[in-house]
C-alpha cells in the first residue's frame, strides 16, 4: 500500500479493454477522470513515462494559484524561513537600529543577539515544504516527492493544513528505520485504512499480533512449496497464453495491465487458498468483491471525512453498502474455503511435518490448518485477505512496468528471449530453470527499482527518535520513499535509465542487503516481504513462458503510458499492446505457437447487470 493510498491518487484497478478482457470495475471506468489527492505543487495528472524510465516531469497543470511546481518552488513557497521569532521580530529590530544613541540601538543589538541564537537553533530543525490541500490533487504522489526532496533533501517535514509527514528519501535512515530500530515503528496510518478489509492481517498488523502470525505463515512458504508453485505459475501462464492467442486471432489489442492483474488474481487464488478464480476467461461477484474492497481502500485514504465509521452512513451511503456487500461476499468465499480445506485435512491422512505439502490442496491456507495454528476464523480470514491483497496487485504491477521497459528497448527484449529460447524453449520452467534465466531476472530487478511497487513505504514512530540527524517526535508519521531511493543519482549511475546490465547477471540477484539499502523492492529487515522469492519467480515464470511465444508491440492507437497511484503504480491509460505470435524462435526458424483449441465460453452477467465482454 502506497502514499497515494494515504494521501490520495487516482484509484485504478487494471484497466478494462471492452473488446478484450472482460471488465473488472465499472465503478472505476466511471471513476477514471476523478482526480485524486497528491502532495504538494501541480504537476500533470499523470506523469508520463514515456522513454523509459525518464524521470517524469512535473512540468504541467497549473495549481490552485495558476504557478507550475517548478514556479512555486523557486518563487520560496516551500522554502523553509528559518526561525519565525527572528523573522517576526527583525522588522523591529531594523526600526530600532535607526536610533543612533538611544535605548533602542541597545534593544536592536539584544535583538539581533537572540536573533542569531533564534537562527542556530532554526537550523537543525527538519526542513520543512508547506503544501496547500487545493494543491495537491492529480497526480502521482511520489512524483512531487522527488522534486521536493532534492530541494529540502533526505529527510523533510511536509505540511499542509494539519497535517504533517516526514518524508525519508535516504537509505541510511531507510535501513536503520527498516532494521537498526524497526522496533519502534509501527504500521501506523496504514493499518487504520486497510482495517476494514485486512484487519490484524500481516501486512497492517503490530506487535505480538504480527510477530505470531508472521511466525505461523513463513514457514508455509518453504521449498516444495515454492517448486509446486512454478508449475502452477506456468500452468497459468498458459492459460494466459491461450487468451492472448484468441485476441490476436480476433485482431484485437490487448490491454496488458488488465491481463497482468487477471493473471496475477488467478495465480494468488490458487497458492493462498486454491480457489480458482479464472479471471482471465469470465468475471464473477467474488471477482468483483475483490476489486471492489481493493477501491474502497484506495478511497478512504483519499476521503477527507472518515463517514464510513458511522454505522448508519455505511448503511445509506450507496458505495459503502456496495462495499459491506462485497465484503460479506468475500468472507462467505473463504469461509467456505477454509471449511472446505478442512474437510480436506480430515479426510488425508499426510503427516504434518516442516515441508507438508498436501496433494489435494498445496495451499497456504490448507499448511495453516494443517499446522493446527489455534486462531479464530476472523484472523485467519485476515491473514488470507492480507496476501491475496498483497500478493496480487504487485506482481500484476511489476510485469505491466517490465513489459513497458522492454516495449522500449529492443535490444534488451532480444537478448531476453534468447535466453529463454536456449534456456526452456517450449518447456513450461522449473525451479532449476528460473536459476538460469538469469537476464530475465536481471530485467526483472531492474524494472522494480525503476518502479517500486509498493513506491512508498509507511511507518509511525512509537517514541521520539532522531532521523538523519533531526528529531522526530513520537506519532509522527514517516514516508519512506522507495521510489527517491531508487531514482536517486547518488546512489545510481544513470538513474532513470532502464539498464538491466547494471546489476550483471553473474552477480547475486540484487536485493536490499546486496544494494546497502540502495534498493528496497521487497522492503527490509524483519518486515521486509514473505512473498518475494515467489514473486519474482512468478514474474520470470511468467515472463519467460509469454516472450517465448510472442512479440509484443505498442498498439498504434495505445494512449501515452502514464502513471497513476494506487496501492501500486498503476498506468492511468493502460498498456495497450499488439501482441502477436513469434513464427520463428530465431535460432532454428521453426514456428513457436501452435494453434490453440478454444476452450467454449459464455457470457456472463456482471454485478452491475451490464454484459461482461469476453476474451474476445
Ligand atoms: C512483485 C511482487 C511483490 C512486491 C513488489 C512486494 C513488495 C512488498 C514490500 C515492499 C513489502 C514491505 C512493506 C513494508 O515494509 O511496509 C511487502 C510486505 C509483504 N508482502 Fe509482499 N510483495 C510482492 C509479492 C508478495 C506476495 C506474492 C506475497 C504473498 C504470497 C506477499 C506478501 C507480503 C506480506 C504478507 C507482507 C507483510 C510482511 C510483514 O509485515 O511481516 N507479497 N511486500
Amino acid at each position: 500500500m502506497s502514499l497515494g493510498s494515504i494521501l490520495g491518487h487516482n484509484c485504478s484497478p487494471p484497466v478494462s479493454q471492452p473488446d478484450v478482457l472482460p471488465r473488472l470495475s465499472r465503478e472505476y471506468e466511471r471513476k477514471r477522470g476523478r482526480r485524486g489527492l497528491a502532495v504538494v505543487g501541480s504537476s500533470s495528472n499523470g506523469s508520463e513515462p514515456s522513454s523509459n524510465g525518464a524521470s517524469p516531469s512535473s512540468k504541467g497543470k497549473g495549481s490552485a494559484s495558476g504557478k507550475s511546481l517548478d514556479e512555486r518552488i523557486l518563487s520560496g513557497e516551500f522554502t523553509d524561513q528559518g526561525s519565525t521569532k527572528e523573522r517576526i521580530t527583525r522588522p523591529i529590530r531594523k526600526a530600532l537600529a535607526k536610533d543612533p544613541v538611544g535605548p533602542g540601538r541597545n534593544i536592536a543589538l539584544k535583538l539581533a543577539k537572540a536573533g542569531k541564537e533564534w537562527k542556530a537553533a532554526a537550523a537543525v530543525r527538519m526542513p520543512e515544504a508547506r503544501g496547500d490541500i487545493r494543491e495537491i490533487i492529480g497526480q502521482p504522489v511520489f512524483v512531487p516527492l522527488q522534486k521536493l526532496a532534492t530541494i529540502y533533501g533526505k529527510v523533510f517535514r511536509l505540511s499542509f493544513g494539519p497535517k504533517s509527514f516526514v518524508v525519508v528519501s535516504d537509505a541510511e535512515v531507510a535501513r536503520y528505520m527498516l532494521m537498526t530500530n524497526a522496533s519502534n515503528y509501527t504500521k501506523g496510518v496504514l493499518s487504520e485504512i486497510l482495517d476494514f478489509v485486512m484487519g490484524k492481517g500481516l501486512i497492517p498488523a503490530d506487535g505480538d499480533v504480527w510477530k505470531a502470525r508472521r511466525r505461523a505463515i513463513v514457514p508455509s512458504l518453504h521449498r516444495k512449496y515454492i517448486e509446486n508453485m512454478v508449475r502452477m505459475f506456468g500452468d497459468s501462464a498458459l492459460h494466459g497464453v491461450s487468451s492472448l492467442q484468441q485476441a490476436h486471432q480476433a485482431g484485437k489489442s490487448v490491454e496488458m495491465e488488465n491481463f497482468f492483474s487477471r493473471l496475477t488474481l488467478d495465480i494468488i487464488g490458487k497458492a493462498v487458498f486454491n480457489y480458482d478464480f479464472d479471471s482471465l476467461t469470465h468475471d464473477d461477484p467474488v471477482i468483483q468483491a475483490v476489486y471492489t474492497v481493493l477501491r474502497e481502500a484506495e478511497y478512504r485514504s483519499t476521503y477527507p471525512l472518515p463517514y464510513w465509521n458511522v454505522p448508519l452512513f455505511r448503511l445509506i451511503v450507496p458505495r459503502q453498502r456496495r462495499c459491506q456487500e462485497a465484503l460479506k461476499t468475500i468472507n462467505r468465499t473463504l469461509d467456505s474455503l477454509i471449511a472446505k480445506s478442512k474437510r480436506v485435512f480430515d479426510e488425508e491422512d499426510q503427516e504434518f511435518g516442516e515441508d507438508f505439502l498436501s496433494d489435494e490442496d498445496p495451499s497456504i491456507l490448507h499448511f495453516l490448518l494443517a499446522g493446527g495454528d489455534e486462531i479464530t476464523s476472523k484472523q485467519l480470514r485476515d491473514d488470507l485477505m492480507t496476501m491475496l491483497i498483497a500478493g496480487h496487485e504487485t506482481t500484476a504491477a511489476v510485469l505491466t512496468w517490465t513489459l513497458h521497459c522492454l516495449a522500449d528497448r529492443p535490444d534488451v527484449l532480444a537478448r531476453l528471449q534468447q535466453e529463454v529460447d536456449t534456456v526452456v524453449g517450449d518447456r513450461t520452467p522449473a525451479l532449476d530453470d528460473i536459476k538460469q534465466l538469469r537476464l530475465t531476472t536481471r530485467v526483472i530487478n531492474e524494472a522494480m527499482r525503476l518502479y517500486p511497487q509498493p513506491p512508498v513505504l509507511i511507518r509511525r514512530a512509537v517514541e521520539d527518535d532522531v532521523l538523519g540527524g533531526f528529531s522526530v517526535a513520537a506519532g509522527s508519521d514517516i514516508f519512506i520513499s522507495v521510489w527517491n531511493i531508487h531514482r536517486n543519482a547518488g546512489y545510481w549511475s544513470n538513474a532513470d535509465t532502464f539498464d538491466p546490465d547494471r546489476f550483471p547477471v553473474d552477480g547475486p540477484i540484487p536485493n536490499e542487503v546486496t544494494e546497502v539499502y540502495n534498493y528496497l523492492p521487497f522492503g527490509g529487515g524483519r518486515r521486509k516481504c514473505i512473498g518475494d522469492q515467489f514473486a519474482l519467480f512468478e514474474a520470470v515464470v511468467a515472463l519467460a513462458i509469454l516472450l517465448r511465444r510472442f512479440e509484443f508491440r505498442m498498439a498504434p492507437n495505445a494512449p501515452a503510458v502514464a502513471m497513476t497511484t494506487g496501492a501500486t503504480i498503476h498506468t492511468s491509460e493502460g498498456l495497450l499492446m499488439d501482441v502477436v505470435p513469434r513464427t520463428t524462435n530465431g535460432l532454428n526458424g521453426t514456428p513457436i505457437l501452435e494453434e490453440l483449441a478454444m476452450p467454449e465460453r459464455t457470457p456472463v452477467t456482471c454485478p452491475s447487470n451490464k454484459t461482461a465482454t469476453l476474451i474476445p
